[in-house]
């Protein structure tokens, strides 16, 4: 089984409160989704392994420890995904970034691929998927599926608010996935929204209702 990684520092409760509020518009909520993502960042590669590195600093030498040869890709879910992604390149400019892009069928709420790029050597890579609402958990288990069909076997999950449905769901289908959240709400709602939430994260992202 997965393990679920609760990231419930002050700074980042505080952050997401302002964001679920319904007065909050497109630009705070951009940005503060940016910086709640660089400080989740900090957790999701805290147990990245190092390696020594003998250095001189002016005052002599030291052997120094550095991010061992791990190379990492970002992949957002389209689109909401997308706002996840500069924080997490804050902290490491290195990474490449893939797409995967799906929406949800407003019936069935099933998740419809669109779009797919990623980086031709994803296998290789630690893989950091990005979706700030895990409602159904249907998008990310496809994503997730998208990856381990192109051999990717290092992947893990990042949101922001994740209802226990889809955590259910992505621990079923895929318990080798860890999942980081800031937040685990009380349920779903008939539309498949997550309540109390914040809405619809893509339209709150981009200003688009
Ligand atoms: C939202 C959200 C997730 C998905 C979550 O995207 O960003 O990708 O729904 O729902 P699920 O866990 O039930 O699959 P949406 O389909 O609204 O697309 P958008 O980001 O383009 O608005
Ligand atoms: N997608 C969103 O953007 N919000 C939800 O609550 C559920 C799915």
């Amino acid at each position: 089984m997965s393990t679920l990684h609760l990231i419930d520092h002050p700074m980042i409760q505080h952050k997401l409160t302002i964001m679920r509020s319904k007065e909050t518009g497109s630009k705070d909520f951009r940005q503060l989704l940016n910086e709640i993502s660089l400080l989740m960042g900090y957790e999701v590669t805290r147990d990245l392994p190092l390696e020594d590195e003998e250095i001189e600093t002016p005052m002599g030498h030291m052997v120094a420890h550095k991010v061992a040869g791990r190379k990492l890709a970002i992949v957002p879910i389209l689109r909401a995904g997308l706002g996840m992604v500069d924080g997490l390149l804050t902290l490491v400019p290195v990474a490449r970034v893939g797409h995967i892009g799906l929406y949800r069928n407003e019936e069935t709420h099933k998740p419809v691929v669109y779009y797919c790029k990623l980086p031709s050597d994803i296998q290789d890579r630690l893989v950091i998927v990005t979706d700030p609402m895990l409602a159904t958990g249907g998008s990310s288990c496809d994503a997730i599926q998208m990856l381990k069909e192109r051999g990717c076997s290092n992947i893990r999950l990042m949101c922001l608010v994740a209802a226990p449905e889809g955590i259910a769901l992505v621990q079923k289908e895929h318990p080798d996935v860890d999942i980081y959240t800031a937040a685990v709400d009380e349920y779903l709602n008939k539309d498949a929204y997550i309540v109390p939430g914040l809405g619809d994260a893509g339209d709150r992202i981009f200003g688009t209702k």
